[in-house]
């Protein structure tokens, strides 16, 4: 065991230092940069604006990519840490994904597909956009005569299907906030995010598919609203056609209400920083937090970003693989590629199901032009091997995007090489959910690329490297990642908790968003991210705390004491390792681990499983009892140097461990 994580931790490091050492460059393709919609003096003449002035750049861009019902008095009210984007301006985010490509000149995008959409089994839908309208239409209406108000808040939970983004645009059609809770998630992390955000309303299916079964979600809804008298109703997508538990007065099915349901809904005129939708992520303390983005600084951000960085044309076919149940699949599987008249492709299942080349079978007969898709995916697909992505003719593809956790540049040069067989332009973007959209990357066609990194802010941002004291590092140091200027897209808030949103992200350093990463800059000013620094892992993309692992083990009847630290991952970038003092008494060994498996998933979802569990009588404390996880992280990854522990509480406490470890 210690051989196998040692290797992988080797191989981590050397990755670190290739990317320090990362010498190739490839630069801008002339016939993708002749048709790009942002052109070199294009990017030149915002980024000259948005360094003279950032509200006139912003509000530039505000007016030509939304359209407003009534102008904003003032772009930005920023009273720091608390920002405001186009004060007194109104729009409807739904109109702007949907209304205005149905009016003037272009009313053509009517019969546009707005969603290609492809179930596991091989179902294919086409939503055009008239029909898109349609629906939503229909949905925001039968939200209101369920009783839904304006700022009501609906949890909406889930599969992979065209329902869920006719419910989030329903929504913001009658300014009822969202929170879309992924799928994967269990019943107990489903009923806090419902209760944290006060949600009256859910939208869910019977189930899903997923590796060729039907995976169920409204047992786990029933269960998380077992005693919550608050919700008033469960409105039910008939997906899988499952038997399903159905509680009369209270659970409704989404054929019979739509059957009914009127096509003609007036869009809300909605404030600009009216809540558009809430979603929960993990911080480095306590529970998931609600990340609040509001109307018209969000719809911005991710229209204009979208546009750029995709550089989408009316006739692409786009493709961003990630679950709507993340911001990746808020910001670019919805709402900035919907706002931009594009068409939007879903697909519901695993990727490699029935077979390994589910992916690139998709690209070819669905003709795929942009690709969007996390370094983890592309990690699984290497080791699957280059037969499966070889087999299939993937030359509609024009450009290709990673996002989620930095990209090691082996993996970047497969991904160049076989899938974008050597002509599609990589944008490898940064950014989080909190920052509403991409921040760091590449311009396709404009700016130079280079293995691992995310390259250069988008115009009107601006990061910086910093020391523990607040300086700014010099390349090619590192340091935190850190963002010095208001941006539309930004979070406004932690859903009801105002003051951890101030400690969260604007404490270390004044006035400074603080991203929870490390980075550092080389001398051309290209970002290289290093992953998180706070606890906070990053498994296969997805953003798991820490402290939230460490309390679903502590509330099992068997766990006294639990750590949890991340080690690195050959597919998974990291995987979870955790430490349980079980309670005296306790019979330890293979079954308890599995049950440990098996209480943190229905305590918060399968992928928060811990890959390996070390029971051991006690964990290392520093005297004020603190545990530490440096020294954790480096018995979980198999290395023999574990630096300093002179405040190490008790010694015998390291070599127990280490026994338990080689054991
Ligand atoms: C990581 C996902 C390196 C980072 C959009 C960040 C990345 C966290 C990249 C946010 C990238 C995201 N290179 N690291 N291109 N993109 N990350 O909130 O650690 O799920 O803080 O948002 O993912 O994860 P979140």
């Amino acid at each position: 065991m210690s051989n196998r994580t040692g290797r992988a931790r080797a191989r981590g490091t050397q990755d670190i230092e290739s990317l320090l050492q990362e010498k190739r460059v490839f630069k801008p393709d002339a016939a993708f940069a002749k048709q790009a919609n942002w052109k070199r003096g294009t990017l030149a003449e915002y980024r000259d604006l948005a360094e003279r002035s950032p509200q006139r750049f912003w509000a530039k861009m505000a007016r030509e990519h939304v359209d407003w019902f009534a102008p904003w008095k003032r772009v930005l009210d920023w009273k720091p840490p608390f920002a405001k984007w186009f004060v007194g301006g109104k729009l409807n985010v739904s109109y702007n994904c949907l209304d205005r490509h149905l009016l003037g000149e272009d009313a053509w995008r009517r019969n546009k597909a707005a969603i290609i959409w492809e179930g596991e089994p091989g179902e294919t839908r086409v939503i055009t956009y008239g029909q898109l309208h349609r629906e939503v239409c229909k949905f925001a209406n039968v939200l209101k005569e369920l009783g839904v108000r304006k700022g009501d808040r609906i949890a909406l939970y889930m599969p992979m299907i065209p329902e869920l983004a006719i419910a989030m645009l329903a929504c913001t059609r009658i300014g009822a906030p969202h929170s879309v809770v992924f799928g994967g998630f269990s019943a107990e992390a489903l009923r806090d995010r419902i209760l944290d955000v006060g949600a009256t309303f859910v939208v869910t299916a019977d189930g899903g598919y997923r590796r060729g079964k039907a995976h169920a979600l409204k047992p786990a809804v029933d269960e998380a609203l077992d005693g919550i008298d608050a919700v008033s109703h469960v409105v039910i997508v008939r997906r899988t056609g499952q038997k399903i538990n159905f509680e009369a007065g209270r659970d409704l099915w989404w054929h019979d209400l739509m059957e009914r349901a009127s096509a003609d809904c007036k869009p809300a005129k909605l404030d600009a920083e009216h809540p558009l939708f809430v979603l929960y992520t993990s911080g480095s303390t306590g529970k998931p937090k609600g990340i609040l983005h509001t109307t018209g600084g969000y719809l911005t951000y991710v229209t204009v970003t979208a546009k750029a960085i995709f550089d989408l044309k009316e006739e692409d076919t786009y493709w961003c693989t990630a679950d709507i149940g993340w911001i990746t699949g808020h910001s670019y599987v919805v709402y900035g590629i919907l706002a931009n008249g594009a068409t939007t492709f879903m697909y519901e299942g695993v990727p490699t199901h029935p077979r390994p080349d589910r992916f690139w079978d998709i690209i070819e007969r669905h003709q795929i032009t942009i690709f969007y898709t996390a370094p983890t995916a592309i990690r699984t697909f290497i080791r699957l091997g280059e037969e499966h992505p070889k087999k299939h003719d993937l030359s509609t593809l024009r450009l290709l995007g990673t996002v989620g956790e930095p990209i090691n540049p082996e993996a970047w040069m497969w991904y160049h090489r076989v899938i974008g067989r050597k002509r599609c332009p990589i944008v490898d973007t940064w950014w989080q959910t909190e920052t509403g959209g991409i921040l760091i990357t590449p311009i396709p066609g404009v700016v130079s690329t280079k293995p691992g990194s995310a390259t250069l802010p988008f115009p009107g941002i601006e990061p910086d490297v910093f020391d523990e004291e607040g300086r700014s590092v010099r390349p090619p140091n590192g340091g935190f990642l850190v963002i010095k200027k208001p941006w539309p897209g930004m979070l406004r808030g932690i859903w009801g908790d105002d003051a951890r949103y101030v400690e969260q992200y604007w404490k270390r350093y004044r006035n400074v968003y603080f991203a929870g990463d490390g980075a550092h800059r080389d001398k051309q000013g290209n970002f290289w991210i290093m992953g998180r620094i706070d606890d906070v892992m990053n498994i296969s993309g997805h953003r798991i705390g820490t402290m939230e692992l460490e309390s679903a083990l502590v509330s099992h009847a068997k766990v006294a004491e639990a750590a949890v630290v991340g080690r690195p991952d050959e597919i998974t970038g990291t995987a979870i390792v955790a430490f349980v003092t079980p309670v005296s008494g306790a019979n330890i060994g293979g079954d308890l681990r599995n049950e440990l498996r098996e209480h943190v998933s229905k305590q918060i979802g399968a992928i928060a499983k811990p890959k390996d569990i070390h029971f051991t009588d006690a964990l290392p404390k520093t005297r004020s009892g603190k545990i530490m996880r440096r020294l954790l992280r480096a018995i979980a990854s198999g290395d023999e140097r574990v630096g300093d522990t002179s405040t190490l509480e008790d010694y015998s406490v390291l070599a127990r461990l280490r026994e338990a470890e080689e054991g």
